[in-house]
């Protein structure tokens, strides 16, 4: 037995015999399959991208079925327990988990890189005050481009590094000013005697103290919710990184790019939903009748489903365990009696078992994130914070990969044949009203 597949063409009687490798078929060795000699070959059709690898990647692993979330090679169980989110922001980018030395230099230059240029907060202001704040995100992370045009050289390592640093340093910052900006409060300046998540915090709810104090169990908590939104494979804002990158647009506009992929309601822009959905709920006497409405196909229970997992998200698991933590520090969110029966009868319930419906990372945090003072808008930029670590570490092995071109799907062609413009249409004088 031969590590291939034998097709037989039924138009032409022909057959072929095709690789497989890693579990696929090349899409290219399909192209010799042809009708004759004005035949282009053929082609494979999957909208959505369904069931088609786009790269290869030693990054992330994701078993679906079992429930399994590894960054290269490592439960995200066990990172979320004994890990920093810099730390785990090092394995991703660097394949290894940093010595002590490394994970004490790298600490301090993201803190090196934390402050923005004075013009991106007037930059910031001209912002409508309810402006929602991915979309301040996403703007100003692309305006960042404009004061590193070096970036454009994409191949030089030495360049990468710096963006990269920059980009993880700044998002924090780019984020509370986005809040700030919301609450009409004055921007805080980040805080380099603090840890990441504390000195975001910092930045986010700093009044008039002259030190701001973060609470070590929300902080811990807010590092460990980073740890799990790190990365995540060929997600549709990961793909999107890709695809902009692999025109080599430069890290900024390539990450602003995948930042408003992520703000989508079916992707990272779901926990800010399924508070909406939660407050649209009201109480457990309404929770039967809304998942009645979501089996008539009325509407989505927003957090649940996934792509990929058709078992627990093993990050909903980790999530409302954190949550516990939190609420000791916070009080309980009064919405979690309502999620909790919700994902008790979804659990039961045939519908969702048949078309393997469970909790995914999106369906606790964003109560999480409320017990902590999170508006719902902020939710998504909570997600898009951490996850600038895996659209970075997949860009980067985007430009080194040297299979990679620039990405251009294919298509169906579904429209007109030849068809001719006949007579121009006469030109009417314009009938100036007077
Ligand atoms: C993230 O890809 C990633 O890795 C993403 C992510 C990451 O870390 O980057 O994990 C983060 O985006 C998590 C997902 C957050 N989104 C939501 O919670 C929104 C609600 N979920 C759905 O919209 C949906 O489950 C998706 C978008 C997540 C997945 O959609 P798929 O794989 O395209 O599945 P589908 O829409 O084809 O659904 C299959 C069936 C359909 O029913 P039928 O047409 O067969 O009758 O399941 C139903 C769907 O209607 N279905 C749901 C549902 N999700 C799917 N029905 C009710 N509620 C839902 N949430």
């Amino acid at each position: 037995m031969s590590d291939s597949i034998h097709l037989t063409d039924n138009r032409t009687g022909k057959s072929y015999d095709l690789p497989v490798t890693h579990g696929t078929i090349r899409a290219m060795d399909l192209r010799q399959i042809k009708t004759g000699p004005e035949d282009f070959g053929l082609m494979t059709y999957d909208p959505a991208f369904m069931n088609t690898a786009s790269c290869m990647s030693s990054i992330t692993y994701i078993d679906g079925d079992r429930g399994i979330l590894r960054y290269r090679g490592y439960p995200i169980e066990e990172l979320a327990a004994k890990c920093t989110f810099l730390d785990v922001a090092w394995l991703l980018l660097n394949g290894e988990l940093p010595n002590s030395e490394e994970s004490v230099e790298w600490a301090h230059k993201i803190r090196y890189h934390t402050m923005i240029h004075e013009n991106l907060k007037k930059f910031m202001e001209g912002f409508r005050h309810d402006a929602h704040p991915m979309g301040m995100l996403m703007s100003t992370v692309a305006a960042l481009s404009t004061f590193y045009p070096e970036s454009r050289d994409v191949k030089n390592k030495q360049s990468r590094k710096m963006q990269i640093m920059r980009l993880i340093g700044k998002m924090p910052t780019i984020a509370a000013y986005a809040y700030r900006h919301n609450l009409g409060l004055p921007y805080v300046y980040p805080d380099n005697t603090l840890g990441y998540t504390s000195n975001f915090l910092s930045m986010l709810w700093k009044m008039t103290e002259p030190k701001y104090d973060a609470n070590p169990v929300l902080a811990k908590a807010l590092d460990i919710l980073f740890i799990l939104h790190a990365d995540h494979e060929q997600n549709c804002s990961t793909n999107t990184m890709r695809a902009v990158g692999s025109s080599q647009a430069d890290p900024y506009l390539s990450l602003a790019a995948a930042s408003a992929a992520l703000a989508g309601p079916l992707h990272g822009g779901a926990n800010e939903e399924v508070l909406l959905m939660l407050d649209e709920i009201g109480s457990l006497s309404n929770v039967h009748a809304f998942v009645d409405k979501v089996k008539a196909g009325q509407c989505k229970l927003m957090g649940f489903g996934h792509r990929v997992y058709k078992n627990y998200d093993p990050r909903a698991k980790i999530i409302k365990q954190t949550a516990e933590e939190v609420f000791k520090v916070t009080g309980a969110n009064p919405k979690l009696e309502i999620a909790i029966e919700l994902e008790q009868i979804a659990l039961r319930d045939e519908y969702f078992i048949k078309r393997k419906l469970y909790p995914n990372v999106d369906f606790y945090s964003g109560i999480i994130y409320q017990a902590m003072g999170f508006h719902p808008a902020m939710f998504t930029v909570l997600f898009a914070i951490p996850r600038t670590v895996g659209w970075l570490t997949q860009w980067q092995e985007l430009v080194d990969d040297g299979e990679q071109k620039i990405a251009r799907p294919r298509q169906i062609y579904t429209g007109h044949d030849e068809r001719h413009v006949g007579q121009p249409v006469e030109e009417h004088a314009v009938s100036v009203a007077r």
